[in-house]
């Protein structure tokens, strides 16, 4: 088969992928496509990319083994029901439908291999962060095929089933909370001086460099934090304030909270 892997659904999140993996290399133009049924949609991302795109899920899992589920969760079951839509053993279907379970895709594809991801929005710009579960049949070699394609648009951690609501928590719903983080900062840069535009361009290259420090020198960041507070300095009289504000606690219940929000609507 010519086409390694294919998107069901070529909305926001297949975009991003897509562009990730055309862009790192792992596949090539040629070796991707999609299907949407909208005309629009697939004029889109036809010419965005250099992809195929076709119209219907049926073609699109006859043209490949690969397959990404990339709809809403309330449009799966009309997908499901789609005729001549053959989806089988020969497939891995990686799913990143928020919310609905393995055992449930297990049900509607019974035959085939199922990894489930939960990712986040900032693989829009290459730097998603994403948990991921293998169903029953998927075997190592697929779950390697889906982490190259995570990796591709940014980093990824095999967690259990039962922990991807906290990977919701953690890293799904978290770009919300590092934006008000970087919101505020940046007031507190207005506040002492600073025009608006460069105090929210120091704030999130801050955070930036924060992250990588962490990533790149692997250190834990409470040491990172020890290092740059000086006796006497600048920085600890900071860190009193945030310690004041129950700022850390703040944060691991904004995290908790999200998780069992999650949990909740994956009980419904
Ligand atoms: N956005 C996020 O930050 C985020 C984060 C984590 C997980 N997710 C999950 O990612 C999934 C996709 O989200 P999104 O934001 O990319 O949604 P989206 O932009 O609305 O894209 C959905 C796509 O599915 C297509 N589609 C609908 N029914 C179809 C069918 N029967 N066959 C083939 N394609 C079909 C739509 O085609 P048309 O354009 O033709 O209607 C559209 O291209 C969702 O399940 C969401 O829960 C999203």
């Amino acid at each position: 088969m010519s086409v390694k892997i294919g998107f069901i659904g070529a909305g926001k999140m297949a975009s991003a992928m897509i562009g990730g993996i055309i862009s790192s290399g792992l596949y090539a133009k040629d070796e991707v496509a999609a299907c949407a049924p909208s005309a629009s949609t697939r004029n889109e991302v036809a010419s965005k990319y250099g992809i195929k795109a076709y119209e219907t899920a049926a073609e699109m899992a006859a043209a490949t083994d690969f397959l990404v589920l990339a709809v809403k969760p309330y449009q799966l079951q009309g997908l499901f029901a789609e005729d001549g839509l053959a989806i089988g053993s020969s497939h891995l279907v990686m799913s990143i439908v928020a919310g609905v379970k393995i055992a449930d895709l297990e049900a509607y594809v019974p035959d085939s291999k199922i990894v489930r991801v939960m990712p986040n929005h900032c693989c829009l710009v290459g730097e998603g962060a994403a948990g991921y579960s293998r169903g029953t049949k998927a075997t190592d070699g697929d779950v390697e095929k889906v982490r190259s394609v995570l990796s591709s648009s940014g980093a990824a951690e095999e967690v259990r089933e039962s922990d991807l609501d906290a990977v919701t928590g953690l890293a799904g719903s978290s770009p919300a909370f590092m934006y008000m983080v970087i919101d505020a900062m940046a007031d507190g840069g207005v506040l002492c001086g600073i025009p608006r535009d460069k105090a929210i361009r120091l704030a999130a290259q801050s955070m930036l460099g924060a992250a990588k420090m962490v990533l790149e020198t692997g250190e834990h960041p409470d040491k990172l934090k020890d290092g740059v507070c000086s006796p006497g300095g600048t920085t600890i009289e900071g860190v009193r304030v945030l310690e004041d504000s129950c700022v850390r606690s703040a944060f691991i219940a904004a995290v908790e909270a999200s998780t069992l929000k999650s949990r909740e609507m994956g009980r419904k």
